[in-house]
């Protein structure tokens, strides 16, 4: 197991380029299951979530290649069940489970386990599945769905957390080769649910709406192939923007989307940072004298919680006391004990952190819990005074395509060791 040292307090310069979207890559690979011809996935990057994803599509019977970026997937034959061995690594699994119910008209599919960022139920996601004619049960740890028939229907995603992500991708997925209309409402906003749409219209399907809190799909007989370059990764831009304000002496994020990006670079001004937005870069300058400021976490395009983590590290270092509210997971804050044992003065109200910065913080080794959680204490070990030793970096590797390696291009003192 391998994990990071950061030696603390050598500035960031130059420029760096952002990966494909991790959370855009898993629903759109497990989309491709819902044809029986070509299809070519371009950009997707170079993670263990990515690899597991096409591990169970291999699993389902896919013939998967990849080279170069470009997942290339013929889904000819698939089985519809899909084990607790081939989806208990990740999470994002339960995505198959739209596409074999519109393709196979039925799919058993292990329930997902316990989250370290909090509680994260699929009831959602099966209440839609049930409105479109679904028979659902769980048994025996497994979720089994069977439809001879799916007929579309009018179906509320909101939650009590708000809208949900992967739950508004499924619906659309089993949707799309559903008899008749469905209305998606409440639906997420988030810019992956619409580059998921745009590669499903790609492959023949009917979608109006995505992008908007009212999604609705004409379902169709059957999908064709198609080929689609997955969007870039706004919360690994976040995270790089985040670093150059910790770390930064004028860094630029290249190949993103800036309108993704946008409640980021909004706080981030907010705090006093000046911001240098153009066509596909964003630039972040220095500022000794930033303010703290009062935050929460919201469903796109409010403030991300995939962010969260990667703030409470920055405002660990910035004058006066911030708050961050977190609305979607109130439990996500695994981080924080750990910023902790590098001097961070926070503490947790409920689901608000209150964080009085101090002037620095102090390398100490620390443990990464999940995958927004290491990236947090990365960035807090730019800043430290000494060495940061992250362990359990396999978290980093989930979803951070060569996150150490890009630092190291723009200048951070960042190695990755083996652990004894
Ligand atoms: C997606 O997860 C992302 N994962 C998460 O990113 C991200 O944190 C989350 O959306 C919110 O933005 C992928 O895209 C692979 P949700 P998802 O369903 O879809 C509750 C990362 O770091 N809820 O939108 O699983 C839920 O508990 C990961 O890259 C229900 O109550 O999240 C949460 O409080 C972590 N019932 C809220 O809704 C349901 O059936 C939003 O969750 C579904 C969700």
């Amino acid at each position: 197991m391998d994990k990071i040292l950061i030696h603390g307090g050598h500035p960031l310069t130059g420029s760096i380029k952002v990966s494909g979207s991790k959370n855009s890559s898993l629903p759109i690979l497990a989309a491709t299951l819902l044809t029986r011809e070509p299809c070519a996935v371009q950009g997707v990057p170079d993670l263990s979530d990515t690899n597991y994803m096409v591990q169970i599509l291999t699993y389902l019977g896919a013939q998967v290649e990849r080279a170069s970026g470009t997942v290339s997937v013929t889904a000819e034959k698939v089985q519809s069940v899909a084990p607790y061995d081939v989806v208990r690594k990740m999470r994002a699994s339960v995505c198959v489970l739209g596409p074999l119910l519109g393709r196979c008209k039925e799919a058993s599919v292990a329930l997902p386990g316990g989250c370290v960022i909090g509680d994260r139920p699929i009831d959602l996601h099966l209440k839609g599945f049930e409105a479109l004619g679904a028979a659902v049960r769980v048994e025996g740890g497994d979720i089994k769905i069977f439809a001879p028939k799916l007929k579309g229907a009018v179906i509320n995603m909101e939650g009590k957390f708000g809208p949900t992500v992967l739950g508004t991708d499924n619906l659309m997925m089993a949707a799309v080769l559903a008899d008749g209309v469905t209305v998606i409402e409440g639906a997420a906003l988030e810019p992956e649910v619409v580059d998921l749409a745009t590669f499903l219209m790609k492959m023949g399907a009917k979608i109006e709406g995505a992008g908007t809190r009212r999604i609705i799909i004409e379902g169709v007989a059957a999908l064709h192939g198609a080929e689609h370059r997955v969007i870039a990764d706004r919360i690994e831009a976040g995270t790089f923007l985040v670093a150059g304000a910790i770390a930064g002496n004028g860094i630029t994020v290249k190949q993103v989307n800036p309108e993704h990006v946008r409640a980021v670079t909004d706080t981030l001004a907010r705090c006093g940072y000046a911001i240098d937005i153009e066509d596909r870069a964003i630039s972040i300058l220095p500022n000794g004298d930033a303010t703290a400021l009062e935050l929460a976490t919201e469903p796109y395009p409010g403030f991300p919680t995939d962010m969260q983590a990667q703030m409470c590290a920055l405002l660990s270092t910035t004058k006066g006391v911030s708050s961050i509210t977190e609305n979607i997971f109130p439990q996500r804050y695994m981080h924080v004990a750990e910023l902790k044992r590098m001097g961070a003065k926070v503490h947790l109200e409920a689901a608000t952190a209150m964080i009085e910065g101090v002037d620095c913080l102090l390398g100490a080794p620390v443990m990464a819990s999940d995958l927004r959680a290491s990236a947090a204490l990365v960035l807090a070990g730019l800043k430290a005074d000494g060495v940061t030793e992250v362990s359990r970096v396999y978290h980093i590797d989930r979803g951070y395509e060569h996150l150490d390696e890009k630092l190291s291009e723009l200048g951070a003192q960042i190695e990755r060791v083996k652990a004894e």
